[in-house]
């Protein structure tokens, strides 16, 4: 499964106003005197986590991020995005190449001082998010992981076939994404929040919603074909209606793009201090 740059790119504003802030301070006082930090970010995309988090970090903070992606074309675009170093923020970065559903992780995330992720871990199944966990733990590293979708997707005013199609979205979003099996979906920012607790981490689960209101038709539209992308899968594959897609389409047409509020849940995981 692949994700459009220009997707990722839409998105970025929205997941900028919509991250929790007071997970980032809580981070940035974890952070607090040291001069240089070495960030790992998981599913990099084109590097929109860095653009967003590295001068949230600090402008006192050396930064030196490895972003993690399997998409070489994703890739491709950020370095070429990010040949132009944030402003604010003392920034290096490498691009590592690799499918973190094979990968080991254990050497992805040594020497790493904060481990960071954005939309990733509803893409996951439990046994990757246990073995992620176990990585953290091992690593002794923080956790920033943002925009995990929480399964709430609601427009206003609302259409008749809203609930159907949300409910077919969801249960798309529990197949398998190539990380480690049926994802978790909706679920996966509470089971992955208990995950590190077993380890000891103290975690912290936040809103990050998406608001999306009548003036921005292009993200109500990647909406909508996003939704009715998922539902077009599930009628190929007989678990939907097949008048479902067509239904939804016409109801969100008639309704009006309106105000669409899209939930996420952002998550802080501070490990516990060395014995
Ligand atoms: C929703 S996108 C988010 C991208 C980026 N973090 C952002 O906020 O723009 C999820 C990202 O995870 C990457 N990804 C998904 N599965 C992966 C895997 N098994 N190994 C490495 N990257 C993966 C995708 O290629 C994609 O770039």
């Amino acid at each position: 499964m692949g994700f459009d740059p220009d997707w990722l790119a839409l998105r970025a504003g929205f997941d900028t106003a919509a991250r929790a802030t007071a997970l980032e301070a809580r981070l940035a006082r974890h952070l607090a005197g040291r001069h240089d930090v070495r960030v790992v970010d998981l599913g990099a995309g084109t590097g929109a986590g860095l653009v967003h988090l590295a001068p949230r970090l600090g402008a006192q903070l050396r930064q030196s991020w490895c972003l993690v992606e399997r998409d070489p074309v994703l890739i491709a675009a950020g370095r070429a995005r990010l040949a132009v170093q944030p402003e604010a923020a003392d920034v290096t970065v490498d691009w590592l190449e690799a499918d973190l559903a094979t990968a080991d992780l254990a050497p992805v995330l040594e020497g790493a001082d904060l481990v960071h992720f954005t939309a990733l871990i509803d893409l996951a199944g439990r046994v990757w998010l246990e073995d992620l966990a176990g990585a953290l733990a091992r690593s002794g590293a923080p956790v920033l992981g943002a925009l995990t979708w929480d399964g709430r997707m609601v427009w206003d005013p609302a259409a008749a076939t809203d609930a159907d199609a949300v409910a077919g979205f969801a249960r798309h979003q529990r197949r398998d994404k190539g990380l480690g099996g049926p994802a978790l979906g909706p679920d996966a920012a509470p089971y992955f929040a208990e995950a590190l607790r077993r380890h000891g981490f103290e975690v912290t689960l936040a809103r990050s919603d998406w608001v999306i209101g009548p003036d921005h038709p292009a993200m109500h539209q990647a909406m909508v074909d996003g939704v009715a992308g998922a539902l077009v899968d599930l009628v190929d594959g007989g678990e939907a209606p097949a008048g479902l897609v067509a239904d939804f389409r016409a109801g969100r047409a008639a309704a009006g793009p309106g105000r669409l509020v899209v939930g996420h849940l952002d998550l802080l995981g501070i490990p516990p201090s060395p014995a």
